[in-house]
């Protein structure tokens, strides 16, 4: 059975990385990320207005965690525990499939030194292994290469394009699907 119910957090190292838990005092460094346009140029999701709407948000990580809803991991370099450089994890979990969707964003001053692949080789281990998923999705904004390259690097095959998917700011977007099959199924 698919499991997202652990006792405690899962953290989770690799080769560089701490992969653990929001806490609120990633809210200055979650905010910068979820501002900033470079990051977010692909990432159709609203803004958040203030630091206050970020905490909020990391607690209803945390909550989400608890009721075994989702699981999101900060991304942090083992020299700096405490410095939030990106994020990676599942949400939008189907339990009657034993699906969830991946989702990840690095700080651009940390962009194409291997942290998202390394974090990647990582999580997808944890979710096959450990929460025992049939499958990982993915849902890119078609025009977004380096997330497309990136899965593709991982495995994923592009199973899916919907046209005029879902609206964001006045527009309806087109969505990519890409997925991973537990190999050990
Ligand atoms: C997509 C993103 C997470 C990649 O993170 P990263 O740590 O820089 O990626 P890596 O260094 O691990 O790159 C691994 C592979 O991904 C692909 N890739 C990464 N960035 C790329 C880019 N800008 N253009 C094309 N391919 C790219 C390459 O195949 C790369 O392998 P290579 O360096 O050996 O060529 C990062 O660009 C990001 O945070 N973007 C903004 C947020 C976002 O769009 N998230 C995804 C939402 S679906």
């Amino acid at each position: 059975m698919l499991n997202l119910n652990f006792t405690q957090f899962p953290a989770l190292e690799t080769h560089r990385l701490i992969l653990r838990e929001h806490a609120l005092p990633d809210a200055d460094a979650l905010f910068a990320l979820r501002t900033n346009e470079t990051v977010m140029q692909y990432i159709d999701r609203e803004r958040p207005k203030d630091l206050s709407e970020i905490k909020t948000f990391i607690t209803s990580f945390n909550e989400g965690f608890e009721k075994g809803d989702n699981l999101a991991w900060v991304i942090a370099l083992k020299e700096n525990p405490a410095h939030m450089i990106g994020s990676i994890g599942y949400w939008r979990t189907d339990y009657a499939n034993h699906r969830a969707e991946i989702g990840y964003m690095l700080h651009p001053d940390y962009w194409r030194k291997g942290i998202i692949s390394e974090a990647l080789i990582k999580t997808i281990a944890f979710g096959f292994e450990n929460m025992n998923l049939h499958s990982i999705k993915a849902n890119i904004n078609p025009g977004n290469d380096a997330s497309r390259q990136i899965l593709k690097k991982h495995g994923f095959v592009k199973e899916a394009y919907f046209k005029e998917d879902y609206y964001f700011k006045g527009q309806f977007l087109d969505s990519e699907i890409y997925g991973l099959l537990n190999p050990n199924h």
